[in-house]
């Protein structure tokens, strides 16, 4: 049976790899401007990301219940922050891509988005792996 803790490793696991790949594929989406291909990603985060974030959040809910210490809730903290931002910025780029033009600069607008958005993801979930792992 996976517990909790598997749930996250490999939740982590997964969006690394996928990201990471993502990520690399982008200076040839810039050449060929594949709008289907950003759609994948924002199906990725639907599916995957966004149900991550409110399993965290139940976590959470479960650790601030046992009253925790001060350095435990500072790290919950600051994970929330990072939830509430990531899923800021992922609104503002799925509004961009209904959006987009077939402009060169809109072109490189959204990647550059997508970049940010990616690098974000990737910065919270390392700070998760190191601060929040051992709290499973
Ligand atoms: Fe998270
Ligand atoms: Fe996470």
């Amino acid at each position: 049976m996976n517990t909790i803790k598997d749930n996250f490793i490999e939740a982590h696991f997964e969006a690394k790899e996928y990201l990471a790949i993502f990520k690399n594929i982008l200076p040839l989406m810039a050449k060929e401007y594949d709008l289907k291909k950003f759609n994948d990603l924002i199906k990725f985060f639907h599916e995957h990301i966004i149900p991550h974030f409110n399993e965290e959040e139940n976590f959470f809910q479960t650790l601030l219940n046992d009253n925790p210490k001060q350095k435990i809730l500072s790290i919950i903290i600051k994970i929330q922050k990072e939830h509430i931002e990531i899923l800021a910025m992922f609104e503002l780029f799925s509004e961009k891509i209904k959006t987009v033009d077939n402009s060169k600069g809109s072109e490189i607008d959204l990647i550059h988005s997508c970049i940010t958005l990616i690098d974000a993801i990737l910065k919270h979930a390392d700070y998760e792996d190191k601060n929040l792992a051992p709290l499973y």
